[in-house]
């Protein structure tokens, strides 16, 4: 029988520990599989942090929110760029290689995002046998149509609104809520026509501060004296865009203090002269119960990758392509971020219910 090894990198998000359980469940009962849970990512890994998972380790999960196993930033292949870590001691590749053969693991189950299944990637490289589950609130994978954890947060951020949006129209103010997402503009696009977002603001489509105060005055012509404005977190003025990368970073140091919507409402206030509070959503978008939808994404995609331990298919992440759930090699997401293509059709939809999305 086979040994396997599960951990969790990167951010938490809602559905972590259902996906645990869909992977355990399928791999204990179905396949007969050990399963040796690693604590905290990658640093697990190289901490030897890791113990045998009982049944009643992954019973009872399936609702609860983070990960029953913890997570870390953890990069070990940063140390091969001379991040040198004085309590490893040596390349923590080296080290990582080393603790998955003492665990005799026949394949390590990564959860995560893209930094995650990278590291999977290249540790495939490096001869281990590696299957990644893609989760994030970001939506951000290549590879996949849907992670884990976004439905979640679309819905989170999507109350969210709903409960700005009665306080803006009392008050006849604009409010601007920044949403994450990192360099992608999923969550706040999504969540922004849930909500009915007046603007929305995403990395993919720089912003024009005039077009904005132009959608907010016409706004207020008609009538209507409170807007809503959905901020990502990622999201850049047409003149950031242009800038290279270390321009935009001294630019964005400079300006957006201390976030970006803070920035945003600054700007429409000098813009308009209209009253704007802001409200920057933060981690309560990663807590909490993962929505039924995700438990039913992580549930198939844990047991998916089950059937691929069983078939021994190795180098893969499980993946969703419209209805199917299936699987693509690791290397397809591998260092790679999966934005809003320009001609996604929630841009159109946003677009005919009204919204302005920065640009006209
Ligand atoms: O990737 C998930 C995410 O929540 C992003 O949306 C956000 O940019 C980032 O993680 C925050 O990172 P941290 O948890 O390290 O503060």
């Amino acid at each position: 029988t086979k040994t396997i090894g599960i951990l969790t990198s990167g951010g938490d998000c809602p559905g972590l520990n259902a996906a645990i359980r869909g992977v355990c469940r399928a791999a204990y009962d179905r396949y007969n599989m050990s399963i040796i849970g690693i604590a905290n990512g990658y640093r697990g890994l190289i901490d030897g942090d890791a113990r045998l998972l009982r049944p009643e380790d992954f019973s009872g999960i399936l609702t609860r929110g983070g990960t029953i196993l913890g997570t870390s930033r953890e990069k070990p292949f940063k140390s091969r760029n001379g991040e040198y870590d004085a309590d490893v001691g040596q390349d923590k590749v080296e080290v990582i290689k080393e603790n998955y053969k003492k665990l005799n693991l026949d394949c390590l189950v990564v959860l995560g995002g893209n930094g995650t299944n990278t590291t999977g990637y290249l540790l495939s490289q490096e001869g281990l046998n590696v299957i990644g589950l893609p989760k994030t609130i970001d939506n951000d994978i290549v590879g996949t149509d849907m992670t884990f954890g976004f439905h979640s947060a679309v819905s989170i951020a999507t109350e969210a609104i709903d409960r700005l949006h009665s306080t803006a129209h009392s008050h006849n103010r604009v409010m601007v809520i920044e949403l994450m997402g990192h360099k992608a503009g999923w969550l706040s696009l999504y969540a922004g026509v849930a909500g009915g977002g007046d603007i929305i603001l995403i990395p993919e489509i720089p912003y024009d501060i005039d077009a904005i105060g132009r959608h907010l005055l016409k706004r207020a012509r008609d009538g209507k004296s409170f807007s809503i404005v959905v901020v990502a977190e990622g999201a850049q003025s047409v003149e950031e865009a242009k800038m290279d990368k270390k321009e935009r970073k001294k630019y964005r140091e400079k300006t957006a203090k201390p976030s970006i919507g803070y920035r945003v409402a600054r700007e429409i206030e000098a813009e308009t002269g209209m009253e704007t509070r802001v409200t920057v959503l933060g981690y309560l978008q990663r807590g909490g119960i993962p929505s039924a939808w995700d438990r039913v994404l992580a549930t198939t995609f844990g047991t998916a990758a089950a059937e691929l331990l069983a078939r021994g298919e190795y180098g893969k992440m499980v993946s969703l392509k419209g209805n199917e759930v299936g699987s693509v090699d690791l290397s397809e997401p591998a260092g790679r971020v999966k934005t809003v293509p320009e001609d996604h059709y929630m841009i159109d939809t946003a677009r005919s219910v009204g919204t302005c999305l920065g640009n006209e």
